[in-house]
């Protein structure tokens, strides 16, 4: 399909959207997009560079003044106009989506409703972004502290989730009163550019939500230098999240990062195994396992960890791999050859050393991205699946013994983002929730994501939270006003 063509969203040309208008690249370079399915070509975008993306941020900047001080109700009134139109629009929404993500239709339908959730969240919160009068120190004073938005904001979009993290970022950003350029992945823009072009469609003012597509080098030069970018939310690897605050740092912007995870999922012997296996194929393969709080490593008691394997083998082998459009297929693609030979380089490291295939364990035979849903038995401290981020359909079963044991297995690493428990004992459940070092637990749940609670990690996971309350504090400022008032009555 050429999304292009297609759709009434999407262009008959290569735009992206800058000030309210629809523009090419200066030089009329152009990147195109692959299905990852099937390797074609579904369309195409202006490679914008240094200059346009400044273009973007000044248009940000002039637009913050109108936007960044109506009343937070009626920045809510376009929010919500907005989500009326995700929702109308979610099946086209999610075949651009499959197109350029490779996700089975499912799935897509899943992002397009789980973004647009927080589109209607943060148009309500909006208006609870209170402040505090707080006792002054004298009489005669009064303490006022407020909130206001933290201005031109670089929203940095990843592939895997290019809708959903979408609007966890830009709509906290919008509601808030800030004004933003958006930075979507360069392997699937045309997400961001059909959600910008239903922005429009709401009302959005010109400029408040500006979309840059290309490469991330000079885009991403531009949006760093620029003194005007007060915050940076960035979702992506800890390499560039490293490197992003580095950059930062020259302009003392605020940064919220969503890095990588290394997500452990512990199953005690008193647990429920159906709700741990359906928890873990909820969790590993959700995106075909290209999700940070995807469970990387599953630590299984030993006196369970044969029903647990046979259980899962069986879920795992009733998967359908295949292209996203066929509706009954339930695992897509990987997104491309790098994410192929990574999760070939893991599986070929662990059974080297000693790891058992139980399911998979090779390229699918549809040949492409495809990799067929593992699960490898006796996994190892030593095999680098235990430390890296393996982003793709493979299950890695650790035995342990004592609770103790599984707890500093699990946070043997250098990640933080979500872990996942599974006992039917209350007391074990609140204690190793706490010992874990995570942003997250899931306890008896494999899916932990949703608008009403702060999605982020602790340790190299990343900083800041999005969703929740405290995703639309990351785009404001606290003021606080000292009033001496005069004590004479005359
Ligand atoms: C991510 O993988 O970065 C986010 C996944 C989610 O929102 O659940």
């Amino acid at each position: 399909m050429n999304i292009q063509a297609k759709t009434q969203l999407a262009f008959t040309e290569p735009y992206a959207f800058v000030g309210g208008k629809w523009i090419s690249a200066v030089d009329g370079n152009t990147i195109d997009v692959t299905n990852p399915a099937t390797g074609e070509t579904v369309g195409t975008v202006p490679a914008l560079g240094f200059d346009e993306t400044n273009q973007a941020i000044e248009a940000a900047k002039s637009a913050l003044s109108h936007w960044g001080k109506l009343a937070a109700s009626e920045r809510a009134a376009v929010l919500k106009k907005w989500h009326a139109l995700i929702l109308e629009h979610q099946e086209l929404l999610a075949e651009i989506l499959t197109s350029e993500q490779g996700k089975p239709h499912s799935e897509a339908l899943s992002e397009i409703s789980y973004g647009a959730k927080f589109v209607e969240w943060f148009a309500e919160e909006g208006k609870r972004t209170y402040g505090d009068i707080i006792p002054a120190p004298r009489a005669g004073q009064k303490i006022l502290v407020q909130k206001q938005p933290v201005g031109v904001c670089a929203l940095i979009i990843p592939w895997n989730f290019p809708s959903a993290l979408f609007h966890r970022k830009a709509a906290a950003a919008l509601a808030a009163g800030c004004t933003v350029v958006v930075k979507p992945s360069e392997l699937t823009p045309f997400s961001a550019l059909a959600l910008a072009r239903l922005a429009q469609q709401a009302g959005l003012p010109d400029g408040v939500l500006n979309v840059v597509t290309g490469m991330p080098g000079e885009i991403g030069r531009a949006l760093m230098a620029s003194p005007t970018v007060r915050k940076l939310s960035f979702t992506g690897s800890t390499r560039v999240g490293k490197l992003l605050m580095e950059q930062a740092a020259k302009t003392v912007k605020r940064v919220s990062l969503e890095l990588g995870g290394n997500a452990p999922m512990i199953v005690f012997d008193d647990a429920d195994i159906d709700v741990a296996v359906r928890a873990c194929m909820a969790s590993k393969f959700r995106n075909g396992g290209q999700t940070c709080v995807s469970a990387n490593r599953v630590y299984v008691q030993k006196e369970i960890c044969g029903p647990f394997t046979k259980a899962l083998k069986a879920e795992v082998e009733a998967l359908r791999v295949g292209p996203g459009t066929d509706r009954s297929v339930t695992i897509g693609p990987l997104i491309n050859d790098a994410a192929v030979a990574k999760v070939a380089r893991h599986v070929r490291d662990a059974c080297a050393k000693g790891a058992t295939i139980v399911a998979g364990g090779k390229a699918h035979h549809l040949g492409g991205r495809f990799y067929e849903p593992t699960i490898l038995a006796n996994a190892q401290a030593s095999m680098e699946l235990a430390h890296e981020e393996t982003f793709g359909p493979v299950v890695p079963i650790f035995e342990f013994s004592t609770e103790a044991e599984a707890i500093e297995a699990a946070n043997d690493t250098d990640y933080g983002l979500a872990s996942y428990i599974f006992t039917n004992d209350l007391s074990r459940a609140l204690r190793v929730s706490d010992a874990l070092d995570t942003g997250i637990v899931g306890v008896n749940e494999g899916a932990i994501s949703n608008e009403v609670a702060p999605f982020g990690g602790f340790k190299e996971s990343g900083i800041g939270k999005e969703g929740s309350y405290q995703g639309i504090e990351e785009y404001l400022d606290t003021k606080y006003i000292m009033i001496t008032l005069k004590t004479d009555k005359g």
